[in-house]
């Protein structure tokens, strides 16, 4: 049996790794590493439990190193000895995050294949980490599974066709398995937000801004706090008590954070994730970036964006009409969809 060890490290790629894992172990032997990027219990393992996903073979110590550099280079160089010792036959890695850079760059320098999955995204800003981080992964890559249209033009843009295939989002298998347990978790109106990237919650003005527009919205906001949020706004001693229409709560649980989108009035986020999983939800989005990478997303008011003028939050929020949303992201098997083309492509090799 062929083996393929797959890299996560992130709250998102734990998300992708459950209906994806499930589908690798009928084929291969499926082994993972789990980086340590995200260590906290309700970021990690509060996932595993939840979805069940196999403990991981290999957990990395790279101890809370917060310097992208230094991040990635602890990653990178326990990768490497890690498949040194089980020899796999590819790589798997999702998604733009530092462990997916790390993974893709240990094992293209051991001329291991690399699979990725949620290939050919891009936002054409390199002031995110992850543009870097996706444009180095997408171009030592062996299979790149992509996920959208656009993302197949973007490749193609890049030079990159081969290898290359479209199949439905491995996000919307997991939102399928969690659908039938969805609650509605409040009574009444309400919004849903979260926000962890670094230009909306690294500066203490702008964050403060973004908290304020919210705090004047028309119905309650439950927030739940990334880590990254959280440890800035202790750091400069920004208080919760003069938002009182904001709930704060710590990260939730993935059925728990459905469950919220899917009765909220409206999703206010810059999470990648969580902008897909409102229009599976067929909740009206506004995104607090100036781009996405989900740019089908955008047709129809289904997803606003909005980054300079923060006011328009309130205008949008309060909008009464229904956008139509259309089923973007696959059938919910695209699990098996990617897991049987790496089967096929492997037995070639
Ligand atoms: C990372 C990814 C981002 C992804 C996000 C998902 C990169 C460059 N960024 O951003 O693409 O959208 O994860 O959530 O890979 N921290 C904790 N506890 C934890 C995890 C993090 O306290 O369990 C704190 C640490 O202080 C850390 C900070 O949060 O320095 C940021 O964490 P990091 O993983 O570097 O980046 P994220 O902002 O989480
Ligand atoms: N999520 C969660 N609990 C939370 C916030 C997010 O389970 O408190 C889930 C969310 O449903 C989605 C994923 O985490 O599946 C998105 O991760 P995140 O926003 O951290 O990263 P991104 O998608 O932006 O990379």
């Amino acid at each position: 049996m062929k083996k393929i060890v797959s890299i996560i490290g992130a709250r998102p790629q734990f998300i992708k790794h459950a209906p994806v894992s499930l589908a690798l172990s009928k084929h291969f032997r499926s082994v993972s590493i789990h980086t340590g990027q995200h260590y906290d219990e309700k970021m990690s393992a509060i996932f595993f439990n939840e979805l069940q996903i196999a403990r991981p073979e290999h957990l990395l110590d790279i101890g809370k190193a917060t310097l992208h550099g230094a991040q990635t280079a602890l990653m990178l160089q326990q990768i490497e000895a890690i498949l040194l010792q089980e020899s796999p036959d590819a790589v798997l890695v999702y998604g733009d995050t530092n462990s997916t850079l790390a993974g893709a760059l240990a094992a293209v320098k051991l001329r291991i294949p690399v699979i990725h999955i949620e290939a050919g995204l891009r936002s054409f800003n390199r002031e995110m980490p992850e543009e870097v981080n996706r444009v180095m992964t997408d171009h030592v890559s062996r299979l790149l599974f992509a996920p959208t249209e656009a993302a197949i033009d973007n490749l193609a843009a890049e030079g990159i066709t081969e290898g290359v295939h479209r199949t439905g989002d491995v996000m919307c298998d997991t939102l399928n398995m969690m659908r039938p347990f969805l609650q509605r978790p409040l009574e009444g109106d309400y919004f849903f937000a979260t926000l962890h990237r670094p230009y909306n919650t690294d500066d203490p003005q702008r964050l403060a801004k973004i908290l304020d527009v919210m705090n004047r919205l028309p119905s309650p906001v439950v927030f739940p706090i990334h880590p990254r949020t959280a440890n800035n706004m202790n750091r400069w001693g920004a208080g919760t008590d003069a938002y009182s229409n904001i709930r704060f709560v710590d990260p939730v649980g993935y059925g728990d954070c459905l469950s919220y989108q899917s009765a909220a009035r409206t999703v206010i986020t810059d999470s990648g994730g969580i902008q897909k999983e409102a229009y599976m939800l067929h909740v009206p989005c506004i995104t607090v970036r100036s781009e996405t990478e989900w740019v089908e997303t955008l047709e129809g008011g289904c997803n606003t964006l909005v980054f300079e003028d923060l006011e328009s939050i309130l205008a949008l929020a309060g909008r009464s009409s229904q956008p139509v949303f259309r089923d973007l992201y696959g059938d919910g098997h695209a699990s098996e969809q990617i897991t049987d083309i790496i089967a096929t492509q492997l037995q070639k090799a």
